[in-house]
């Protein structure tokens, strides 16, 4: 997991993004990859695996589990599946480390075994909250405890059967939707869940490539317990939440053109495209096909003057992991932008509110956090010392802010952000930016 030590990183001002560069694989791909090619029948290849410390929590924890696994090596993994039923209890509890994906999904797995386990994280992932997956997993007949604040560690004892429920989510969440989806594999009868708003869709994709049935109506998913999984090839795109960062970059720093190779643009996916366009960025979509269920495009992206805009709230989900980039976006940009409708940024690695509100301020960007968002007039972004708080996406959103600031930003706290992003430092100096780091 990540070392204590205070990585720093320190960016120079200016420089432009340029060339052609393929960021790492999906993260939420990644990591559903690996569960459900391990209760999978047969052997899943996967290539393109991110090989950030999230995803190696969520393969160590099902090593942990009797299910053997090779690699992962340059991005492939060999995945031996042992059926819907062959996982054995982990002798320890599962250190999940930062990965908040990881602890919600296997809740809903790891409810339905016939162990009991126990799921621990890091400091940050201690603190997020959990009641949102332990409460519909208990109505469904599951054993589960978390601290009284509804946080880890989450204690699941085993052997409890599970009725399928009919759940309409609280909040537009992905986690929370795939969390009762993995249940209701095992559930009796059928389980359907009920979203507020579209979000990413990797769980249902991913389940009918292994060939279970998912039944989509409108905004209801539903499934029907017992049934298999057939093991099958897997093809990660590269996350477009990686390529966020290259696509602010290139944006705000006059004189880019950058090509971010084979990205994933579901549609679930896509919000951080659609903002940056409303608000005059120059993006590209080429060479446009489907690897394996999903889609994916070359991006090519080319400097532009940005106007603030009023986010709109229903692409809020679309673009849940990428607000710390388009937070810099709109500190570049003329005018106003108001982001409204985003508690949810609040309980992320970090509360991505308050924490890019604090960044941008030490840099003399007017703006203000408010319960559900920002508003950031865009202005002249000067120099400074910025806390990622430990948090991956942070710390890269504030090293692109540097192709645009008039001096040295110094990030404290970036060795979160191998993660999601292990070859982030080497991607940014070979795309033109001007950074060394400390320890
Ligand atoms: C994820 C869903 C999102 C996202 C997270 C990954 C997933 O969380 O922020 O990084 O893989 O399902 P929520 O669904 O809680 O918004």
């Amino acid at each position: 997991m990540s070392s204590s030590t205070n990585l720093q990183y320190i960016v120079q001002a200016g420089g432009q993004l340029r060339g052609s560069v393929r960021v790492p694989g999906d993260k939420s791909i990644s990591h559903r990859s690996i569960m459900l090619g391990a209760l999978a029948e047969g052997v899943t290849e996967v290539s393109g695996f991110l090989q950030g410390e999230d995803n190696l929590a969520t393969l160590n924890a099902f090593r942990a589990m009797g299910v053997r696994i090779e690699g992962p090596t340059n991005g492939q993994v060999t995945i031996h599946g042992v059926g819907m039923h062959g996982l054995h209890a982990p002798a320890a509890p599962l250190n999940l480390g930062n990965s908040g994906t990881s602890m919600r999904l296997m809740t809903g797995l790891l409810a339905a075994q016939p162990f009991d386990s126990v799921l621990i994280g890091d400091e940050s992932l201690s603190k997020r909250p959990m009641k949102r997956v332990t409460a519909p997993l208990i109505s469904m007949g599951a054993n589960i405890q978390t601290t009284n604040t509804g946080t880890p560690p989450v204690k699941i004892q085993g052997g409890h059967p599970l009725q399928g429920i009919n759940y309409t989510l609280p909040v537009a969440s992905a986690q929370i939707k795939s969390c009762l989806l993995l249940a209701g594999l095992y559930a009796n009868g059928r389980t359907c869940v009920t979203e507020p708003a579209p979000t990413r869709d990797h769980t249902e994709r991913m389940l009918r490539g292994f060939g279970y049935a998912v039944e989509v109506n409108g905004n209801q998913i539903c499934l029907h317990g017992g049934g298999k999984l057939q093991a099958c090839p897997i093809d990660v795109p590269a996350d477009i939440s990686s390529a966020t960062f290259f696509m602010v970059g290139a944006t705000i720093a006059p004189g880019s053109d950058i090509t971010l190779r084979h990205v994933g643009i579901n549609p679930t996916r896509i919000g951080v495209i659609n903002i940056l366009r409303l608000m005059g960025a120059d993006l590209t979509l080429e060479n446009a096909h489907e690897v394996g269920g999903e889609p994916v495009a070359d991006i090519r992206v080319r400097h532009a003057k940005l106007k603030g805009i009023r986010i709109p709230e229903d692409q809020v989900p679309l673009a849940i992991d990428e607000f710390p980039a388009i937070f810099i976006a709109a500190a570049c940009a003329e005018g106003e932008t108001v982001l409204t409708g985003a508690h949810e940024l609040r309980v992320k690695e970090s509360d991505r509110i308050q924490v890019m509100a604090d960044g941008l301020q030490v840099l003399g960007v007017d703006a203000t956090p408010t319960e559900d968002g920002m508003i950031i007039r865009g202005g002249t972004l000067g120099s400074g010392t910025v806390h990622s708080r430990g948090d991956h996406r942070i710390a890269m959103s504030f090293t692109m802010a540097a192709l645009r600031a008039k001096g040295v930003i110094r990030i404290e706290d970036c060795a979160n952000v191998n993660t999601s992003f292990p070859d982030f430092v080497e991607l940014a100096r070979k795309s033109g930016i001007n950074l060394v780091t400390a320890e």
